[in-house]
């Protein structure tokens, strides 16, 4: 057994993200963007909803008469949302793609799509059809990790990813976006007029270095060779990978010292803020 699937202690990736990626990470960033939409609407999609945990935090805003649909192409992923206990009922689920939204014209007055869009294969589509499916006057909040080059933390994970993982993790995948200008130029394409355009900033938290190194190795999705959201950045069985991960824990205690506290590793973190309005 491997250090990484040590870790994962027989998590299958839906797991994994629900015990790593969401109280440590994930969790201020999508309560954040949940909490800017507007509540007195009828129809919400949930872009790209994964397991549904931004899915949730809308429905916690809302009333119970509101309709809320999330959507995602990963069936491991979208099995975990409908199976979650903590759903209510006026949440309803949906196998498919942002480039290619099953939904009429005009049939949401609000899309959030939170930490998604870098992993969408053809953004111009997304952003189309987006605009399309939303009523006039309608909004779409994206939220997506800033760059390495905009902030410490991530900068120093993705260099040590880079040195002890291979450059084709140097950027991340889930960091390479490409920033507020990539987001105001996919926006502005599909006809949207943009209201807020900024990087917020707020706290990752995790127990120690090693927790947040095996989350990032093991715990993180890639898109593999067949275009599906993967687990792991590398081969978490193969016996090599626990040397890598050493070096990379290694690393990371000296680029993130200041960021370890009592409390375990506190570091700001950045992620790009889209909020505009269709019509
Ligand atoms: C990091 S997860 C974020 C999930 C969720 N929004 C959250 O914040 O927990 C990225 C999600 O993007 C989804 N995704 C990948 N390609 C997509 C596409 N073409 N259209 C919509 N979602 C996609 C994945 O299936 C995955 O659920």
């Amino acid at each position: 057994m491997t250090q990484l699937s040590d870790f994962l202690g027989g998590r299958d990736m839906a797991e994994a993200y629900r015990d790593f990626w969401v109280p440590n990470a994930l969790e201020p960033f999508g309560r954040d963007l949940a909490a800017g939409v507007d509540v007195a609407v009828n129809d919400i999609l949930d872009l790209g909803c994964g397991t549904g945990e931004v899915t949730r935090y809308v429905a916690e805003r809302v009333p119970a008469s509101t309709h809320i649909v999330g959507i995602d192409p990963t069936p491991i992923l979208l099995d975990a949302a409908r199976g979650h206990r903590g759903n209510s009922s006026n949440i309803e689920w949906v196998d498919g793609a942002g480039e290619d939204l099953p939904f009429d014209d005009a049939s949401f007055d609000a899309i959030v799509c939170h930490q998604a869009m870098q992993y969408v294969t053809d953004r111009r589509a997304t952003f189309a059809e987006a605009a399309r499916v939303l009523r006039p006057g309608g909004r779409l909040h994206v939220s997506v990790w800033s760059g390495g080059q905009d902030q410490p933390a991530i900068g120093s994970i993705e260099v040590a990813m880079g040195l002890h993982f291979g450059d084709e993790h140097y950027p991340a995948h889930s960091w390479s976006f490409g920033g507020l200008d990539e987001l105001q130029r996919q926006a502005s394409a599909a006809g949207f007029s943009v209201e807020v355009l900024e990087q917020r900033v707020l706290l990752w938290r995790f127990d120690s270095i090693r927790h947040l190194a095996n989350t990032h190795i093991a715990g993180a999705g890639r898109t593999d060779e067949n275009g599906q959201l993967a687990m792991g950045l590398v081969d978490l069985e193969d016996p090599s990978a626990d040397e890598q991960t050493e070096a990379f824990v290694q690393e990371l205690a000296q680029t993130l010292a200041g960021c370890v506290t009592d409390e375990g590793v506190v570091a700001p973190v950045g992620s790009d803020l889209l909020v505009a309005r269709v019509g």
